[in-house]
């Protein structure tokens, strides 16, 4: 891909769409995509919160095999609640695309927008403009063209398309049938292919591999992975040699093992890091320590509001049983509960509930009766303020072995 012409401040990305010379790795995740698309295939992508699915996509849409063949469009559902969420920005989306610029769809929409708005009297009529209203705006007053135009407009393109909804396991959120809906219309489609990326991977297996699901086996499954410390720690020296600095495998390693690979996290630090490095100079673990604190520090308000609101002094301390423990298990052990004074087991067990997924999303379940905290950022901070951050750093790297054993028996077929 082309260089920019001017190098960027900082070259540690945490945006979603990262130029390919920033973008570390997942070669062999491109080919695959690109190859099972050229197939015909759809995908579902699957991947814990913030490894880099939706920017491994941005990054696929910019490769050459991509981008000069097919139109391409990203449609993000993660804040949508009903099937008329999903119509309005499955809308927005194709209505704002490039490619869709002079098509006839645009024009009949713009005049629906524009009856509408002039009924609802906020059509600008000095200039003749109508914006396309976003959701969560004017969601309710958004004209909709039925959902069939819209699909049969991507049937028609001259390029085929390459759909992608992002945090697709959101439908399952919504109070209408919509996997149900969409699958009648999906399957019928020869010119789009879909990928359907999430987070929630037990909700997309289930979606995708259970026979009495619309969705069953209509997409390639593939699991992306956290990226290797071999090539993260290659991308780091050479963003900093970039910017004549230098840093040493065994900071970049530190980073990697602290944040579980965890690529958002691994980001910030660096780019923390980068910031802090002066020309020439060479940073070492201490500086990602340095640099891990200050991500600490910047957090304090929204970590101190999260405290806040668990009003409930058995979830406060449960959380601190997992933060503490790390990967915590046997939490109903009578040796567990006194250390952290948890009153009795079902406390335990509402207090789990409340903290999981479903409700709260502080806490992820690893495997049976074994929790982490979410955010590990939060972990550390819950450790600072224990006094024990260092035996976190001490431990970072045996936990993260820890943890992938056990994830890797979880998955075992
Ligand atoms: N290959 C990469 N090289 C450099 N930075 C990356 C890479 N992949 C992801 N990132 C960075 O990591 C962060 C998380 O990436 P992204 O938002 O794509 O993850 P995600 O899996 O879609 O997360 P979520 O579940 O929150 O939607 C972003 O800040 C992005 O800039
Ligand atoms: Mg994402």
């Amino acid at each position: 891909m082309g260089k920019l012409s001017m190098p960027p401040e900082n070259p540690f990305y945490t945006v979603i769409d990262i130029p390919d010379e920033y973008f570390c790795d997942r070669n062999e995740e491109t080919e695959k995509i690109i190859g099972l698309i050229a197939n015909g295939s759809n995908i579902v992508l699957k991947a814990p919160r913030r490894i880099g699915k939706s920017s491994l996509i941005m990054h696929v849409f910019k490769n050459k095999a991509i981008a000069e063949h097919y139109n391409t469009l990203f449609i993000d559902i993660y804040g949508t609640k009903n099937a008329s969420d999903f119509h309005a920005e499955f809308q927005n989306a194709l209505l704002s695309a490039p490619f869709a610029k002079s098509a006839k769809i645009k024009r009949t929409f713009e005049s629906m927008v524009k009856s509408a708005y002039l009924d609802l009297g906020n059509y600008d009529t000095a200039s003749g403009t109508v914006s396309f209203p976003k959701i969560g705006f004017t969601p309710s007053t958004l004209p909709k063209i039925p959902l069939q135009d819209l699909f049969d407009y991507l049937e028609h393109t001259k390029k085929p398309n390459l759909v992608v909804f992002d945090e697709f396991q959101q439908i399952q959120e919504y109070p209408e049938r919509m996997a149900a809906t969409l699958r009648s219309y999906i399957q019928k489609m020869s010119n789009t292919r879909f990928i359907f990326s999430g987070s929630a991977r037990h909700m997309l297996t289930t979606m995708f591999q259970m026979s009495n699901q619309p969705f069953y086996k209509s997409a390639a499954p593939m699991d992306l992975d956290i990226l290797s410390l071999d090539s993260y720690t290659a991308f780091c020296k050479d963003l900093f040699r970039l910017g004549g600095k230098s840093i040493d495998d065994n900071a970049v390693s530190f980073a990697y093992h602290l944040f579980s690979g965890e690529t958002y996290l691994m980001q910030e630090t660096m780019k923390e890091t980068y910031a802090r490095c002066a020309p020439g100079a060479a940073a070492g673990k201490d500086d990602v320590i340095e640099a891990v604190n200050e991500l600490l520090s910047r957090k304090e308000t929204d970590y101190r509001d999260i405290l806040s609101r668990l009003d409930n002094k058995k979830e406060r301390n449960t959380l601190y049983c997992i933060a503490i423990e790390g990967i915590a298990s046997g939490l109903t052990s009578s040796a567990i509960m006194k250390k952290y004074q948890l009153d009795n087991a079902s406390s335990v067990q509402n207090a789990l509930e409340n903290l999981g997924p479903d409700k709260l999303a502080l806490i992820e379940r690893i495997a049976k009766g074994t929790y982490v905290i979410q955010d590990r950022l939060f972990e550390l901070w819950i450790a600072a303020k224990s006094g024990i951050l260092q035996t976190k750093f001490l431990e970072a790297e045996a936990r993260f072995y820890r943890q992938r054993e056990i994830a890797e028996r979880i998955n075992l077929p």
